[in-house]
Formats: structure tokens, sequence, C-alpha cells
């Protein structure tokens, strides 16, 4: 069998070839992207994406755990990091390391993800000394929603880089392998990028990141709301649509099942 990408093999791509990266929360498209990803993340988007939910708030452990195992059966290469999701691991470095302990032996998963800087760093530095490597996640982070106000770019106003900045170095020297800079100014995310050693992983950010990410249903056209910082790569919405439309079709006029689609 393939080993797959580990932790340290991230760390080490800081300044290096850029990191690929997309979210899966499934067995089937996690072993597409298998293929080309260095590490899947299995993220609490899934919340909205998966469940039609308003954010990812209400996301609870056990589905992070249920869509966990599937990506991690469903591939054999990629490095596979889960979002722990709001309320499992904000509240002490103890209560963080049972949730994250619980996530990585259910899963099989080679890393977690949790949001928040320098507030985050105690935790992060306990995880990842007792055998849980940790990403990091900083800039616009999703499930701090209610205290934003909404999803808002960060840094526009230069007057908070340095806030940001710091964030970095702190999740940085407590051990974290790698970060993610969302939804900040371009300008933010390459200073960001300059003052850590480790590398980090844009999405609305800067192609000076030391890696990408996507979610997968964004770039793929399966959102109908996305926001500016996705390209869209693939456009499967339509094309879902009209597979679908086919089929009813074929369906009311009796034309499915043929022959070749039944058993004699
Ligand atoms: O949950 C998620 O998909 C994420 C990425 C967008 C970084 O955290
Ligand atoms: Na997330």
């Amino acid at each position: 069998p393939i080993r797959r990408i580990t932790a340290p093999q991230i760390r080490a791509r800081k300044g290096g070839e850029p990191i690929v990266s997309l979210t899966s929360y499934h067995a089937h498209t996690a072993a597409i992207v298998d293929k080309y990803a260095d590490f899947i993340l299995v993220g609490d988007s899934l919340g909205m994406v998966m469940h039609g939910m308003d954010s990812t708030i209400g996301v609870p452990l056990d589905l992070m755990i249920m869509h966990g195992k599937a990506v991690v059966r469903g591939t054999q290469a990629a490095l596979i990091v889960v979002d722990m999701p709001f309320g499992t691991y904000e509240e002490s470095p103890q209560m963080a390391f049972r949730h994250a302990a619980k996530i990585m032996k259910e899963t099989a998963c080679g890393a977690v993800k949790l949001e928040g800087g320098a507030r985050m760093a105690e935790t992060i530095r306990f995880l990842s000394e007792r055998g849980i490597p940790v990403m990091a996640h900083i800039g616009l982070t999703p499930q701090s929603v209610n205290t934003m106000g909404g999803f808002k770019v960060q840094g526009r106003d230069e007057a908070a880089w340095q806030t940001h900045i710091d964030d970095a170095i702190a999740v940085a020297e407590a051990g974290a392998f790698a970060l993610v800079v969302e939804g900040v100014v371009e300008e933010l995310a390459d200073r960001i990028t300059a003052a850590v050693d480790i590398p980090t992983i844009g999405i609305g950010a800067s192609k000076n990141c030391d890696g990408q990410i996507l979610v997968l249903e964004d770039m793929l056209g399966l959102n109908p709301r996305v926001p500016k910082f996705v390209k869209i790569y693939g456009d499967l919405g339509p094309a879902i649509e009209r597979a679908v439309s086919a089929y009813a079709e074929e369906v009311k006029d009796r034309s499915f099942p043929t022959s070749d689609n039944v058993y004699k």
C-alpha cells in the first residue's frame, strides 16, 4: 500500500512547490481528489454544503467523524485533515485533546484543524506535543461568524494587520504544521506568509501562499452563491441537472429501463 503524505512532509514544503488541497466529505469524490491533492480537508463547511446549515456553528463532532471515516476509506495517498467543530476545543487544551484524539482514533485521519490564532496557541502546543498534528486557521474564521457579524474579509483596515501577523507567529511557534489563511486582503496574506516558517494555505488570500485550498463543491459549480475568491473549474450544477431531467423524461415515457438495464 502507498504510504500517505504526513504532516511533517507538508510542513517541510514551506517556500517550495505549492501545496495542493481541496475539501472532500465523500468517498467517491475523495478518491478523485486523492490523485492530485497533497492533503484533503474534511472541513466543517460540510454543515453548509452537505447538510444545508446557514453556518458551521451547528456541526456536531459525530458528523465530522462520520464524513472523516468516509474520506479516509476512499483515499490512500493524501494526508487527511479533519476540522474540529465549534464547541469541541475552545474551552481548554484538555477538552481539545479529548475530542481531537476521538477524531483521530475513530477516523484514522492524520491531523486536525482548528480556528484561532494567539488565543489557541496553548492548545496547539498541548495537542502537537502529545501526538496530534494541528493545522491552524486564521483570518476570516467562519466559526466566529456571530462575533464578526458576518463573513467579512479581514485586514481591510491596515491597523488590524499586526494582530493577524502576531496570530500567525503564535500558532507557528506553538507547533502548528501549517496554517490556513482565509479571507484576508492580499498584501496581509503575503506578510503572514513571510512572517512564519510553516506553510500558509490560502483561500481568498494570495497566490504567494505556500499552498491553496478550495471547497470542492464550490469549484465544481455546485454552490449557487459562491464568493468572489472561488474560481469555477467545472460546471457540475448544469451537468447534473441535464442528467436528472433526462432520467425523469425517460422514466415518464418508459424509455428507461431498456433491455440493457433489466435481468432476463
Ligand atoms: O471547512 C472548510 O471547508 C475550511 C476550508 C475552507 C479552509 O475550513
Ligand atoms: Na472549516
